[in-house]
């Protein structure tokens, strides 16, 4: 217990917090945590832990976690409370076909309103990660440049589902992309798909955006089993 609270303390860092902040301020620490892998997955967060290391009452400390659940990021399992969740992995297939449906659709949606400035953007996001060799950033440089893609999708809550997909790949691309040599080859796909939103090509773009992430979970899918493997 007192191993888990040096453990906990350590990664969040234990000033008190004022307790009008307490809820974003704890969300916000933990968010950062989980995604940089500081807190990996399956470890258990107690609600009276944490409010003990910052010093708050457990309700804001709830409030904070199930919001963290809300974007995927905690699972809560029977008797054991809220852990961090499980990166992609025993589930990645299905995953990524998940993912064709959802974001070919917001593709559908959104590219006859993309304008000017969302392509520019896009193509920013290309130009970024062109140059960018951190693995964090560039897990972040890809979701927000599909992103960018989709953001004139006229359903709102599809929106939002493909954005706990899109962190959860990012998360898990922050741990393994290095050993994967994904590179290039996504980017060939990339100034592919905003070409065609540019030309507003929309059935072309979709095919694109299919084929990428077809080979994103094949690569992923061949990475895990060599790990298996090993
Ligand atoms: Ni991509």
């Amino acid at each position: 217990m007192a191993e888990k609270i040096r453990l906990l303390s350590a990664v969040l860092g234990s000033e008190q917090v004022p307790a009008h902040l307490a809820r974003s301020v704890i969300e916000e620490r933990l968010r950062s945590a989980i995604l940089d892998g500081r807190l990996p997955p399956g470890t258990a967060l107690r609600q009276e832990e944490l409010a003990g290391l910052f010093g708050v009452s457990r309700m804001p400390v709830r409030e904070a976690l199930r919001q963290l659940e809300a974007q995927s990021l905690l699972k809560v399992i029977t008797h054991k409370g809220a852990v961090v969740a499980p990166l992609i992995g025993e589930d990645a297939v299905d995953t990524y076909a998940l993912r064709v449906l959802l974001e070919t659709e917001a593709l559908r949606q959104s590219i006859p309103h993309l304008d000017a400035a969302d392509i520019a953007l896009a193509r920013s996001y290309i130009e970024q990660l062109e140059n960018e060799t951190a693995h964090a950033e560039i897990g972040r440089l890809n979701r927000l440049f599909h992103l960018s893609l989709y953001c004139k999708a006229t359903n709102q809550k599809l929106l939002r589902m493909i954005e706990i997909e899109l962190n959860e790949e990012e998360r898990f691309l922050r741990f393994h992309l290095s050993a994967m040599g994904l590179g290039k080859l996504t980017q060939d796909d990339h100034i592919a798909l905003v070409n065609a939103a540019s030309d507003k090509q929309v059935e072309q773009a979709i095919e694109v955006l299919e084929k990428h992430l077809n080979t994103a979970a094949l690569t992923i899918r061949r990475y895990l089993s060599a790990q298996v493997a090993k």
